[in-house]
């Protein structure tokens, strides 16, 4: 299926490893022209280089922390100099710190609710009214299996995300008309580093092994195994398609089967 996005542009946020890297890379494989971005400046220089020089669409980076109140600002400047404008927006964060829900106090809540919810909600907005003009856009917004099912020891995670349920779906029921959708994709469990390190954690603080670990997890998912970055990755460039295009205010699920309600 040609996905119809050769020569779109894009900005993925926190991309510099993980699902957000996985999407770009993706998207720039369609022929997209991307941005990446995030704080390693070294990572994001070495992967913009490497999706650039597979030949499809050309990657670039910014270094951007989205903790930082001045980076919308500072990315919107970095999009106006290099596309003018954007057509897609995948909007993914860093994950907040594990924990329990009633452990989190409150300054902690605070600063992860201005990086994962008002970020998200700023940037977007920044990008809004061209998307509208032209009458195609895409705003994709990572968020987790945890807004369905929430997740034991991620409250901060649960809660959070859960805002950007209403606002994605509030969005969509307000831009539909201008060509301009809004949807969520919900990992469960994908391969990445930040999978790598909450597994570990959950093993320092069990006390099992991080096999044990594991074994448990994937005993948890239907598909019996932790979904690729590339699985997750082609269901995001779908999402942002022109073929998508009557796909709006919906939570996409890619969990190899393991929220449990319907
Ligand atoms: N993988 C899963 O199965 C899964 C499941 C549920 C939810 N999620 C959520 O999906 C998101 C992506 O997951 P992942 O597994 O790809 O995580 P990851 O491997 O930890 O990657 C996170 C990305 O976010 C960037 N980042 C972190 N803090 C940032 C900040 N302050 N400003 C800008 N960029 C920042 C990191 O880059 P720098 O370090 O360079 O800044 C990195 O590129 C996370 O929010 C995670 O909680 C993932």
């Amino acid at each position: 299926m040609d996905l119809e996005i050769k020569g779109k542009r894009a900005l993925v946020l926190a991309s510099s490893r993980g699902l957000g890297l996985g999407i770009a890379e993706r998207l720039a494989g369609e022929g997209a022209e991307i941005i990446i971005c995030g704080r390693s400046e070294g990572r994001l220089a070495e992967s913009a280089e490497a999706i650039t020089a597979r030949g499809g669409g050309k990657a670039t980076h910014v270094v951007a922390d989205l903790s930082d109140p001045g980076v919308t600002d500072h990315l919107e400047a970095a999009v106006r100099e290099r596309f003018g404008d954007l057509d897609i927006l995948v909007n993914n964060t860093g994950g907040p710190p594990p924990g329990a829900m009633k452990d989190a106090k409150l300054e902690i809540v605070e600063k992860q609710f201005e990086m994962m919810v008002l970020r998200v909600m700023d940037i977007t907005a920044r990008f809004l009214p061209a998307m509208q003009k032209s009458g195609w856009g895409r705003v994709l917004t990572v968020a987790s299996s945890g807004v369905i099912q929430p997740i034991p020891n991620l409250g901060l995670s649960n809660a959070l995300r859960s805002a950007l349920v209403g606002w994605s779906k509030s969005m969509a029921n307000e831009l539909a008309k201008d060509g301009v959708t809004f949807n969520m994709l919900l990992p469960g469990r994908i391969q990445t580093e930040r999978v790598e390190e909450l597994d570990e954690a959950n093993s320092k603080r069990s006390g099992k092994s991080i096999e044990d670990i594991q074994a448990a997890a994937r005993a948890a998912i239907p598909a019996g195994r932790y979904g690729t970055v590339e699985e997750f990755a082609s269901v995001a460039a779908f999402l942002v398609s022109g073929p998508a295009s009557y796909v709006t205010g919906s939570l996409l699920r890619c969990d190899g089967g393991s929220i449990k309600s319907v």
